[in-house]
């Protein structure tokens, strides 16, 4: 394998791996976190992260498509080189559905939220599939050892997951050791103000 060869692969591989082995797991569990929030400005904040953190990696995915596209093979003969294309055209998808989601009031959010959760998962699994299968392509052309790696992208893998559960346990958590009928409680007062609603309906993604 020629030098200018490997310099192609070690900027691709850097490529995908910050896009879809890290940016794109760490936009999910920040949008994931603004589930629990029921305050405007950080359920705001959330929503930034997780679109600004997206739209970084869709863009970090093109230049790396572009660059994969021109100087690699265009073969796709074999299961890195095929999900990875596939992978290209669905991370395009899912930001360009991001960007046309429909307001929390319409009626067809929830199918929308339906197909960005769907679509988002299947994204955010297959692209640290494709991590490891492209680490493995890695070691095939190169004969480099690819172990420290593995045992990196793994250990940043097996935080993430452990984040992803944590959160849907973490309210649970909180919950024990309370006697029922002693949890605090909030009084919602309801309202006509128009100012009051304009501004709740703003504080929505
Ligand atoms: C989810 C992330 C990734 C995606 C979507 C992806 C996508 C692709 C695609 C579509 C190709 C075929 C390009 C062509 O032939 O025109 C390819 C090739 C390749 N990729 Fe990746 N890649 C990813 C991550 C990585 C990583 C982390 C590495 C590690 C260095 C890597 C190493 C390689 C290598 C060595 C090839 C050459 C083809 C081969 O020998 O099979 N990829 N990748
Ligand atoms: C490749 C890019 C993207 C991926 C992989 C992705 C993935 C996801 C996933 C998996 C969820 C559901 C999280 C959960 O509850 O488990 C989600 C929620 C959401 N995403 Fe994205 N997303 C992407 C781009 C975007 C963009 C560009 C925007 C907007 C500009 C956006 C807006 C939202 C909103 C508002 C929610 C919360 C929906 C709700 O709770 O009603 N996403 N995203």
């Amino acid at each position: 394998m020629v030098g200018d060869d490997h310099h192609q692969i070690v900027v691709h591989g850097f490529l995908f791996w910050v896009s879809m082995g890290f940016l794109i797991p760490i936009g999910i569990l920040t949008i994931r976190l603004s589930k629990r929030e029921e305050r405007g400005r950080r359920v705001r904040i959330m929503f930034f992260i997780h679109a600004t953190t997206q739209v970084l990696a869709v863009i970090l995915v093109t230049a790396g498509a572009i660059l994969s596209l021109k100087n690699f093979s265009n073969a796709f003969n074999n299961t890195h080189r095929r999900i990875g294309v596939a992978l290209y055209g669905l991370v395009f998808l899912q930001a360009l559905s991001g960007l046309l989601r429909p307001t929390r009031e319409a009626k067809r959010r929830s199918a929308w939220f339906f197909a960005h959760w769907v679509l988002g998962t299947t994204v955010f699994v297959m692209g640290i599939i494709n991590v490891y299968t492209g680490l493995q392509a890695y070691q095939r052309r190169t004969s480099r050892s690819i172990k420290p790696w593995v045992v990196f992208f793994t250990a940043e893998i097996v935080c993430i997951g452990f984040l992803y559960l944590f959160q849907e346990k973490w309210e649970y958590i909180q919950k024990q050791g309370v006697v029922r009928g002693n949890e605090p409680t909030t009084t919602i007062q309801p309202t006509d103000n128009q100012e009051i609603l304009t501004k709740q309906n703003k504080d929505l993604c």
